[in-house]
Protein backbone atom coordinates (compact mmCIF):
# COMPACT_ATOMS: atom_id res chain seq x y z
CA UNK A 1 0.00 0.00 0.00
CA UNK A 2 1.16 3.53 -1.00
CA UNK A 3 2.69 6.26 1.57
CA UNK A 4 1.74 9.38 -0.24
CA UNK A 5 3.47 12.69 0.18
CA UNK A 6 1.73 15.49 -0.43
CA UNK A 7 3.27 19.22 -0.50
CA UNK A 8 2.43 22.64 -1.62
CA UNK A 9 4.65 23.54 -4.76
CA UNK A 10 4.39 27.57 -4.33
CA UNK A 11 4.60 29.44 -1.24
CA UNK A 12 1.93 27.66 0.28
CA UNK A 13 -2.06 28.37 0.09
CA UNK A 14 -2.03 25.92 -2.86
CA UNK A 15 -5.17 23.97 -1.53
CA UNK A 16 -3.49 21.14 -0.17
CA UNK A 17 -5.95 21.39 2.31
CA UNK A 18 -9.29 20.16 -0.07
CA UNK A 19 -6.72 17.68 -1.63
CA UNK A 20 -5.65 15.96 1.63
CA UNK A 21 -8.92 15.79 2.92
CA UNK A 22 -10.53 14.44 -0.29
CA UNK A 23 -8.03 11.90 -0.18
CA UNK A 24 -8.28 11.02 3.51
CA UNK A 25 -11.65 9.58 2.77
CA UNK A 26 -9.62 6.30 1.83
CA UNK A 27 -6.74 6.56 3.69
CA UNK A 28 -5.96 5.13 7.06
CA UNK A 29 -3.20 7.27 8.15
CA UNK A 30 -2.85 11.42 7.64
CA UNK A 31 0.51 12.94 9.05
CA UNK A 32 1.58 16.75 9.90
CA UNK A 33 5.09 16.53 9.52
CA UNK A 34 6.40 19.92 9.88
CA UNK A 35 5.19 23.74 11.11
CA UNK A 36 2.35 24.68 13.17
CA UNK A 37 -0.29 26.81 13.84
CA UNK A 38 0.86 29.68 11.05
CA UNK A 39 -0.82 26.72 8.71
CA UNK A 40 -4.48 27.40 7.49
CA UNK A 41 -5.93 23.86 5.40
CA UNK A 42 -9.52 24.70 4.44
CA UNK A 43 -11.79 22.23 3.51
CA UNK A 44 -15.59 23.01 2.25
CA UNK A 45 -17.90 19.86 3.25
CA UNK A 46 -21.16 20.83 2.33
CA UNK A 47 -22.13 24.81 3.41
CA UNK A 48 -19.62 24.09 6.19
CA UNK A 49 -16.35 25.61 6.29
CA UNK A 50 -13.13 24.22 8.08
CA UNK A 51 -10.34 25.49 8.49
CA UNK A 52 -7.33 23.53 10.21
CA UNK A 53 -4.15 25.12 11.62
CA UNK A 54 -2.89 22.68 13.34
CA UNK A 55 -4.82 19.46 13.17
CA UNK A 56 -4.03 16.96 10.12
CA UNK A 57 -6.94 17.21 7.61
CA UNK A 58 -8.06 13.98 8.08
CA UNK A 59 -9.59 14.84 11.69
CA UNK A 60 -13.12 15.12 10.00
CA UNK A 61 -13.10 11.30 8.59
CA UNK A 62 -13.99 8.81 11.75
CA UNK A 63 -11.93 6.03 11.20
CA UNK A 64 -8.75 7.68 10.10
CA UNK A 65 -5.55 8.08 12.47
CA UNK A 66 -4.47 11.55 12.53
CA UNK A 67 -0.73 12.02 14.05
CA UNK A 68 1.10 15.64 14.81
CA UNK A 69 4.87 14.39 13.98
CA UNK A 70 8.15 15.40 15.41
CA UNK A 71 8.41 17.97 13.37
CA UNK A 72 5.87 19.98 14.13
CA UNK A 73 5.85 22.60 16.55
CA UNK A 74 2.45 22.82 19.03
CA UNK A 75 0.72 25.33 20.51
CA UNK A 76 -1.35 23.78 23.03
CA UNK A 77 -3.84 26.86 23.46
CA UNK A 78 -4.51 26.71 19.74
CA UNK A 79 -5.24 22.68 19.78
CA UNK A 80 -7.23 23.19 22.16
CA UNK A 81 -9.11 25.54 20.50
CA UNK A 82 -9.48 23.94 17.37
CA UNK A 83 -10.32 20.63 18.79
CA UNK A 84 -13.62 22.49 20.31
CA UNK A 85 -14.47 24.18 17.37
CA UNK A 86 -14.71 21.48 15.28
CA UNK A 87 -16.55 19.73 17.41
CA UNK A 88 -15.12 16.54 17.14
CA UNK A 89 -16.14 14.49 20.86
CA UNK A 90 -13.24 13.92 22.79
CA UNK A 91 -13.92 10.39 23.46
CA UNK A 92 -12.78 10.39 19.04
CA UNK A 93 -10.32 12.19 18.87
CA UNK A 94 -8.36 10.28 22.11
CA UNK A 95 -9.10 7.30 19.97
CA UNK A 96 -8.23 8.57 16.48
CA UNK A 97 -5.32 11.43 17.10
CA UNK A 98 -1.74 10.62 18.03
CA UNK A 99 0.98 13.43 18.67
CA UNK A 100 4.91 12.32 18.68
CA UNK A 101 6.84 12.89 22.07
CA UNK A 102 9.47 14.76 20.23
CA UNK A 103 7.20 17.99 18.94
CA UNK A 104 7.95 21.28 20.04
CA UNK A 105 5.80 23.14 22.33
CA UNK A 106 5.34 26.89 21.47
CA UNK A 107 5.25 29.05 24.40
CA UNK A 108 3.99 32.34 25.18
CA UNK A 109 8.04 33.42 24.98
CA UNK A 110 8.11 32.26 21.60
CA UNK A 111 5.12 34.57 20.16
CA UNK A 112 6.46 37.53 21.98
CA UNK A 113 9.92 37.23 20.82
CA UNK A 114 8.09 36.74 17.06
CA UNK A 115 6.70 39.77 17.71
CA UNK A 116 9.72 41.95 18.88
CA UNK A 117 11.95 40.82 15.83
CA UNK A 118 9.37 41.36 13.27
CA UNK A 119 9.25 44.88 15.16
CA UNK A 120 12.74 45.12 14.94
CA UNK A 121 13.23 44.35 11.31
CA UNK A 122 10.73 47.44 10.75
CA UNK A 123 10.59 47.94 6.74
CA UNK A 124 12.50 44.74 6.62
CA UNK A 125 10.15 42.48 8.51
CA UNK A 126 9.30 39.32 7.11
CA UNK A 127 5.59 39.22 7.15
CA UNK A 128 5.64 36.16 9.84
CA UNK A 129 2.16 34.82 11.07
CA UNK A 130 3.42 36.40 14.71
CA UNK A 131 2.85 32.48 15.91
CA UNK A 132 6.43 32.14 17.09
CA UNK A 133 6.83 29.49 14.78
CA UNK A 134 10.69 31.03 13.97
CA UNK A 135 11.50 31.16 17.81
CA UNK A 136 10.37 27.77 18.18
CA UNK A 137 12.55 25.84 15.97
CA UNK A 138 15.28 28.41 17.04
CA UNK A 139 15.11 26.53 20.64
CA UNK A 140 14.85 22.90 19.06
CA UNK A 141 18.41 23.95 17.43
CA UNK A 142 20.01 25.54 20.63
CA UNK A 143 18.70 22.58 22.27
CA UNK A 144 16.55 24.49 24.73
CA UNK A 145 13.38 23.78 23.62
CA UNK A 146 10.14 22.14 25.54
CA UNK A 147 8.98 18.85 24.11
CA UNK A 148 5.34 17.62 23.68
CA UNK A 149 6.73 14.23 26.20
CA UNK A 150 8.38 16.89 28.68
CA UNK A 151 4.91 17.27 29.67
CA UNK A 152 4.69 13.96 31.25
CA UNK A 153 6.74 14.80 34.22
CA UNK A 154 5.87 17.69 35.89
CA UNK A 155 10.07 17.83 37.67
CA UNK A 156 11.49 17.26 34.56
CA UNK A 157 8.85 19.73 32.81
CA UNK A 158 9.73 22.82 35.31
CA UNK A 159 13.73 22.14 34.29
CA UNK A 160 13.26 22.46 30.58
CA UNK A 161 10.85 25.17 30.89
CA UNK A 162 13.10 27.32 33.03
CA UNK A 163 16.12 26.71 30.73
CA UNK A 164 14.23 27.92 27.64
CA UNK A 165 12.85 30.88 29.68
CA UNK A 166 16.13 32.05 31.12
CA UNK A 167 17.41 32.45 27.67
CA UNK A 168 14.61 35.09 26.70
CA UNK A 169 15.14 37.66 30.09
CA UNK A 170 17.83 39.48 27.81
CA UNK A 171 15.80 39.61 24.24
CA UNK A 172 12.44 40.91 25.63
CA UNK A 173 11.54 43.61 27.54
CA UNK A 174 11.32 44.02 31.31
CA UNK A 175 7.29 43.84 30.94
CA UNK A 176 7.21 41.28 28.26
CA UNK A 177 9.63 39.35 30.72
CA UNK A 178 6.90 39.47 33.35
CA UNK A 179 4.76 38.43 31.19
CA UNK A 180 5.86 35.29 29.54
CA UNK A 181 8.68 34.39 31.49
CA UNK A 182 7.50 33.30 34.79
CA UNK A 183 8.56 29.93 35.23
CA UNK A 184 5.20 29.39 37.63
CA UNK A 185 2.63 30.65 35.36
CA UNK A 186 4.10 29.23 32.41
CA UNK A 187 4.81 25.55 33.57
CA UNK A 188 1.00 25.84 35.82
CA UNK A 189 -0.89 26.93 32.22
CA UNK A 190 1.14 24.10 29.79
CA UNK A 191 0.47 21.30 32.45
CA UNK A 192 -2.97 21.98 32.64
CA UNK A 193 -3.13 22.53 28.68
CA UNK A 194 -1.33 19.15 27.86
CA UNK A 195 -2.92 16.82 30.47
CA UNK A 196 -5.85 15.89 28.31
CA UNK A 197 -3.55 14.86 25.68
CA UNK A 198 -1.30 12.54 28.38
CA UNK A 199 -2.73 10.02 26.96
CA UNK A 200 -2.34 10.59 23.04
CA UNK A 201 2.01 11.26 23.18
CA UNK A 202 3.62 8.94 21.47
CA UNK A 203 6.30 7.19 18.85
CA UNK A 204 4.57 8.40 16.20
CA UNK A 205 7.95 6.99 13.93
CA UNK A 206 7.34 3.82 15.30
CA UNK A 207 3.43 3.63 14.96
CA UNK A 208 4.00 4.80 11.19
CA UNK A 209 6.54 1.92 10.90
CA UNK A 210 3.66 -0.37 12.34
CA UNK A 211 1.32 0.96 10.33
CA UNK A 212 3.24 0.18 7.12
CA UNK A 213 4.15 -3.15 8.16
CA UNK A 214 0.31 -3.76 7.89
CA UNK A 215 0.15 -2.07 4.75
CA UNK A 216 -1.67 0.95 5.71
CA UNK A 217 -2.51 3.73 3.76
CA UNK A 218 -0.44 6.72 4.73
CA UNK A 219 -0.82 10.27 3.36
CA UNK A 220 1.63 12.78 4.82
CA UNK A 221 0.41 16.44 4.71
CA UNK A 222 2.64 19.30 3.96
CA UNK A 223 2.19 22.33 4.67
CA UNK A 224 3.51 26.36 3.34
CA UNK A 225 5.26 25.27 0.10
CA UNK A 226 8.84 24.75 -1.49
CA UNK A 227 9.18 28.27 -2.09
CA UNK A 228 8.56 28.59 1.96
CA UNK A 229 11.24 25.86 3.13
CA UNK A 230 14.05 27.25 5.39
CA UNK A 231 16.47 26.16 3.02
CA UNK A 232 15.68 25.96 -0.54
CA UNK A 233 12.89 28.61 -0.47
CA UNK A 234 13.52 32.46 -0.87
CA UNK A 235 15.59 33.23 2.61
CA UNK A 236 15.36 34.66 4.48
CA UNK A 237 11.52 35.10 4.00
CA UNK A 238 10.65 31.57 4.15
CA UNK A 239 9.03 29.48 7.40
CA UNK A 240 11.33 27.57 10.00
CA UNK A 241 10.77 24.22 8.99
CA UNK A 242 11.64 21.84 5.72
CA UNK A 243 8.16 22.13 3.60
CA UNK A 244 9.47 20.32 0.92
CA UNK A 245 9.25 16.20 0.77
CA UNK A 246 12.53 15.55 1.83
CA UNK A 247 11.06 16.82 5.03
CA UNK A 248 8.73 14.15 5.89
CA UNK A 249 11.36 11.75 6.44
CA UNK A 250 12.46 13.92 9.57
CA UNK A 251 9.39 15.41 10.28
CA UNK A 252 7.77 12.54 10.94
CA UNK A 253 10.79 9.70 11.86
CA UNK A 254 10.29 7.24 8.88
CA UNK A 255 12.82 6.67 6.14
CA UNK A 256 12.77 7.52 2.77
CA UNK A 257 12.23 3.60 1.43
CA UNK A 258 9.14 4.50 2.94
CA UNK A 259 7.51 6.97 0.72
CA UNK A 260 5.95 5.78 -2.20
CA UNK A 261 4.38 8.48 -4.03
CA UNK A 262 5.03 12.55 -3.76
CA UNK A 263 2.24 14.73 -5.31
CA UNK A 264 2.86 18.58 -5.49
CA UNK A 265 -0.08 20.55 -5.13
CA UNK A 266 0.15 23.39 -7.63
CA UNK A 267 -2.48 26.37 -8.02
CA UNK A 268 -3.87 27.41 -11.34
CA UNK A 269 -1.97 30.93 -10.53
CA UNK A 270 0.51 32.03 -8.27
CA UNK A 271 0.13 33.69 -4.63
CA UNK A 272 2.26 34.60 -1.83
CA UNK A 273 1.60 36.17 1.68
CA UNK A 274 4.11 38.24 3.81
CA UNK A 275 7.20 39.95 1.98
CA UNK A 276 10.02 38.50 -0.12
CA UNK A 277 10.65 37.93 -3.46
CA UNK A 278 8.09 36.77 -5.84
CA UNK A 279 9.00 37.09 -9.55
CA UNK A 280 5.34 36.17 -11.24
CA UNK A 281 3.75 39.02 -8.56
CA UNK A 282 1.21 41.09 -11.17
CA UNK A 283 0.41 44.49 -9.14
CA UNK A 284 -2.14 45.92 -11.60
CA UNK A 285 -5.61 44.89 -12.10
CA UNK A 286 -4.95 41.56 -13.43
CA UNK A 287 -4.02 40.43 -9.97
CA UNK A 288 -6.04 41.71 -7.93
CA UNK A 289 -8.60 40.56 -10.50
CA UNK A 290 -7.15 36.99 -9.17
CA UNK A 291 -6.84 37.83 -5.39
CA UNK A 292 -11.20 38.89 -5.60
CA UNK A 293 -11.87 36.02 -7.86
CA UNK A 294 -9.75 33.34 -5.83
CA UNK A 295 -10.83 34.98 -2.40
CA UNK A 296 -7.08 35.53 -1.74
CA UNK A 297 -7.27 36.56 2.04
CA UNK A 298 -4.73 34.50 4.32
CA UNK A 299 -6.70 32.11 6.08
CA UNK A 300 -4.77 32.20 9.11
CA UNK A 301 -4.17 35.91 9.27
CA UNK A 302 -7.07 37.14 6.97
CA UNK A 303 -3.68 39.17 5.37
CA UNK A 304 -4.52 40.09 1.62
CA UNK A 305 -2.16 37.76 -1.05
CA UNK A 306 -0.09 39.13 -3.76
CA UNK A 307 -1.29 37.49 -6.93
CA UNK A 308 0.38 36.92 -10.27
CA UNK A 309 0.37 34.28 -13.17
CA UNK A 310 1.86 30.93 -12.75
CA UNK A 311 5.80 30.80 -12.91
CA UNK A 312 7.16 27.77 -14.51
CA UNK A 313 10.95 27.82 -13.57
CA UNK A 314 9.14 28.40 -10.17
CA UNK A 315 7.53 24.93 -10.37
CA UNK A 316 10.04 23.54 -12.49
CA UNK A 317 12.86 23.82 -9.01
CA UNK A 318 9.79 22.44 -7.47
CA UNK A 319 9.45 19.36 -9.37
CA UNK A 320 13.34 18.93 -8.95
CA UNK A 321 13.12 20.04 -4.92
CA UNK A 322 10.23 17.30 -4.35
CA UNK A 323 10.94 14.57 -6.71
CA UNK A 324 7.58 15.05 -8.16
CA UNK A 325 5.57 11.98 -9.28
CA UNK A 326 2.78 14.24 -10.37
CA UNK A 327 1.08 17.31 -9.87
CA UNK A 328 -2.68 18.30 -8.23
CA UNK A 329 -3.52 22.17 -9.84
CA UNK A 330 -6.11 24.06 -7.93
CA UNK A 331 -7.93 26.62 -8.20
CA UNK A 332 -8.66 26.23 -12.01
CA UNK A 333 -12.06 27.68 -12.12
CA UNK A 334 -10.71 30.97 -10.66
CA UNK A 335 -9.37 31.69 -14.37
CA UNK A 336 -13.02 31.16 -16.12
CA UNK A 337 -13.39 34.45 -16.59
CA UNK A 338 -9.62 35.68 -18.11
CA UNK A 339 -9.84 36.08 -22.00
CA UNK A 340 -5.79 34.65 -21.57
CA UNK A 341 -4.04 32.97 -19.16
CA UNK A 342 -0.62 34.29 -18.60
CA UNK A 343 2.47 31.48 -18.01
CA UNK A 344 6.09 32.46 -16.88
CA UNK A 345 8.04 30.82 -19.25
CA UNK A 346 11.33 31.95 -18.27
CA UNK A 347 13.11 35.24 -16.59
CA UNK A 348 14.87 37.95 -18.08
CA UNK A 349 17.79 39.08 -15.62
CA UNK A 350 20.41 42.11 -16.87
CA UNK A 351 19.97 41.77 -20.23
CA UNK A 352 20.33 37.54 -20.02
CA UNK A 353 17.47 34.77 -20.57
CA UNK A 354 17.18 32.42 -17.92
CA UNK A 355 15.33 29.04 -17.40
CA UNK A 356 16.57 28.51 -13.94
CA UNK A 357 15.73 30.55 -10.23
CA UNK A 358 18.97 31.89 -10.32
CA UNK A 359 21.62 30.89 -7.74
CA UNK A 360 22.54 34.54 -6.28
CA UNK A 361 19.38 35.80 -4.22
CA UNK A 362 20.65 39.51 -5.16
CA UNK A 363 19.39 38.25 -9.10
CA UNK A 364 16.10 36.70 -7.74
CA UNK A 365 14.71 40.72 -6.82
CA UNK A 366 15.70 41.99 -10.18
CA UNK A 367 14.32 38.96 -12.43
CA UNK A 368 11.79 40.22 -15.14
CA UNK A 369 9.38 36.85 -16.01
CA UNK A 370 9.21 36.20 -20.03
CA UNK A 371 5.20 35.67 -20.24
CA UNK A 372 3.54 33.03 -22.44
CA UNK A 373 0.06 33.80 -22.97
CA UNK A 374 -2.45 30.62 -23.62
CA UNK A 375 -6.07 31.31 -24.76
CA UNK A 376 -9.02 31.46 -21.83
CA UNK A 377 -11.96 29.85 -22.04
CA UNK A 378 -14.58 31.98 -21.23
CA UNK A 379 -17.11 29.09 -19.44
CA UNK A 380 -17.39 27.80 -16.11
CA UNK A 381 -15.44 24.35 -15.23
CA UNK A 382 -16.62 23.97 -11.40
CA UNK A 383 -19.00 21.81 -12.19
CA UNK A 384 -17.07 19.45 -14.44
CA UNK A 385 -16.16 16.29 -13.27
CA UNK A 386 -14.07 14.60 -16.30
CA UNK A 387 -11.03 15.26 -18.11
CA UNK A 388 -12.93 14.76 -21.37
CA UNK A 389 -15.75 17.01 -20.63
CA UNK A 390 -13.50 20.30 -19.80
CA UNK A 391 -13.91 22.67 -22.95
CA UNK A 392 -10.60 21.63 -25.11
CA UNK A 393 -8.79 25.53 -24.10
CA UNK A 394 -8.75 24.12 -20.59
CA UNK A 395 -7.44 20.99 -22.16
CA UNK A 396 -4.52 22.69 -23.83
CA UNK A 397 -3.58 25.07 -21.00
CA UNK A 398 -3.21 21.55 -19.10
CA UNK A 399 -1.33 19.96 -21.50
CA UNK A 400 0.80 22.65 -22.27
CA UNK A 401 1.69 22.68 -18.39
CA UNK A 402 2.64 18.89 -18.20
CA UNK A 403 4.68 18.91 -21.31
CA UNK A 404 6.94 22.12 -20.00
CA UNK A 405 6.96 20.77 -16.29
CA UNK A 406 7.69 17.18 -17.70
CA UNK A 407 5.27 15.94 -14.95
CA UNK A 408 1.58 14.65 -15.36
CA UNK A 409 -1.24 16.11 -14.14
CA UNK A 410 -3.40 13.59 -12.23
CA UNK A 411 -6.26 15.65 -9.96
CA UNK A 412 -7.77 18.55 -11.10
CA UNK A 413 -9.55 21.23 -8.50
CA UNK A 414 -12.30 23.34 -9.95
CA UNK A 415 -14.24 24.97 -7.08
CA UNK A 416 -14.18 24.91 -3.02
CA UNK A 417 -16.54 21.31 -2.14
CA UNK A 418 -14.99 18.15 -2.10
CA UNK A 419 -16.90 16.96 -4.49
CA UNK A 420 -15.47 19.32 -7.39
CA UNK A 421 -12.91 17.22 -8.25
CA UNK A 422 -11.42 15.85 -11.56
CA UNK A 423 -9.49 12.69 -10.68
CA UNK A 424 -7.43 10.92 -13.75
CA UNK A 425 -5.18 9.07 -11.52
CA UNK A 426 -6.91 7.77 -8.22
CA UNK A 427 -4.22 8.11 -5.45
CA UNK A 428 -5.51 4.69 -3.25
P1 LIG B 1 6.13 32.06 9.91
O1 LIG B 1 6.00 30.68 9.41
O2 LIG B 1 4.97 32.53 10.74
O3 LIG B 1 7.45 32.29 10.61
O4 LIG B 1 6.15 33.05 8.65
C1 LIG B 1 7.23 33.05 7.70
C2 LIG B 1 6.71 33.30 6.29
O5 LIG B 1 5.95 32.16 5.87
C3 LIG B 1 5.79 34.49 6.16
O6 LIG B 1 5.98 35.09 4.88
C4 LIG B 1 4.40 33.88 6.21
O7 LIG B 1 3.44 34.68 5.56
C5 LIG B 1 4.65 32.58 5.48
N1 LIG B 1 3.72 31.51 5.87
C6 LIG B 1 3.72 30.79 6.99
N2 LIG B 1 2.73 29.88 6.98
C7 LIG B 1 2.10 30.02 5.82
C8 LIG B 1 1.01 29.32 5.21
O8 LIG B 1 0.43 28.37 5.74
N3 LIG B 1 0.64 29.76 3.98
C9 LIG B 1 1.29 30.76 3.34
N4 LIG B 1 2.31 31.42 3.85
C10 LIG B 1 2.72 31.05 5.09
Amino acid sequence: MPSVVIVGTQWGDEGKGKIVDALAARADVVVRFQGGDNAGHTVYSGDKKYVFHILPSGILRPGVMCVIGGGVVVNLSKLVGELKAIQVPETQWRRCLRISGEAHLILPCHIAMDQAAEARRGASRIGTTLRGIGPAYADRAARIGVRMADTLNAGWFRTQVRACLDAKRGCLSKSQVREVCDVDRVVKEMLALARPFAGVIADTGQLLAEARRKRKKILFEGAQGTMLDVDEGTYPYVTSSHTIAGGVCVGAGVGPHDIDRIIGVAKAYTTRVGAGPFPSELKDTTGATLRRIGGEYGATTGRPRRCGWLDLVQLRRAVRLNSLDEIVLTKLDVLDGFDRIGVGVAYRVGGRRVTEWPANPADIRKVKPEWEYLPGWKCSTAGIRTFAKLPPAVRHYIKTLEKRLNVPITMISAGKDRSQLIIRKPVF
